[in-house]
């Protein structure tokens, strides 16, 4: 699904893996203590190589981490990109715990690092959803919400994000989410 902005700026969702689809910056869904994990974080780093963890060392040792909420950049070693955004999201608890806080400023951040580094093209796992046990569907709202606010913002200067879902029932209600938005909003194909 393809959702349009304005100056030809694209929202897509996508089923797929993460580390094989080529842009500019990859988005982990890493830990605080930016050690690695499994789920998306542990496929980053198997395909990227240990060049990746090297630079989360020297973080590390710099910053001690990353804060809920936010996001640090490296190289992306061998993954078909420039760099990877290592986004720590919240651990969902009940969802009163400024979790919707912290997920919305993990979106924010990466579009931010992206401005930052000139990537034009992002792509975002689906950060929280798995091991984090955010719920899918109040994710996939933050998540829309968060990106498309940016892409409506004529300052912003990366052109495609693209979320990529990775089995068919995730991209269901994430197309799903972003359908009813786009009939509330009333314009067609735009969110
Ligand atoms: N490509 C795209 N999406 C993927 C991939 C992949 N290769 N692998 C897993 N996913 C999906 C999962 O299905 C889930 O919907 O990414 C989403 C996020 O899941 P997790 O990777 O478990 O991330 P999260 O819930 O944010 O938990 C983060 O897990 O791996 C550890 O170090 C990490 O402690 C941190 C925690």
């Amino acid at each position: 699904m393809e959702i349009n902005f304005p100056g030809g700026k694209k929202l897509r969702l996508i089923v797929g893996d993460i580390t094989r689809i080529r842009v500019d910056a990859i988005v982990n869904a890493a830990n605080s203590g930016l050690r690695g994990g499994g789920g998306v974080d542990g496929a980053i780093h198997r395909a990227g190589g240990p060049a990746i963890m090297r630079e989360l060392d020297e973080i590390r040792k710099n910053a001690g981490g990353c804060p809920t909420g936010s996001a640090v950049a490296t190289g992306a070693g061998s993954l078909p990109a420039q760099f990877v955004f290592h986004a720590v999201g919240p651990i969902y608890r009940d969802g009163s715990h400024d979790e919707s806080v912290q997920l919305a400023g993990c979106y924010r951040k990466c579009l931010e690092l992206a401005e930052q580094h000139g990537a034009r093209t992002i792509s975002f796992p689906a950060i929280s959803t798995g091991i984090y046990g955010y719920p899918l569907e109040e994710a996939a709202g933050i998540a829309l919400d968060t990106i498309a606010s940016r892409l409506r913002s004529s300052g912003c200067t990366v052109d495609d994000v693209l979320l990529i879902l990775f089995d068919q029932s995730a991209y269901a209600v994430y197309s799903r989410i972003a359908n009813a938005r786009i009939t509330s909003s009333g314009s067609a194909g735009s969110l």
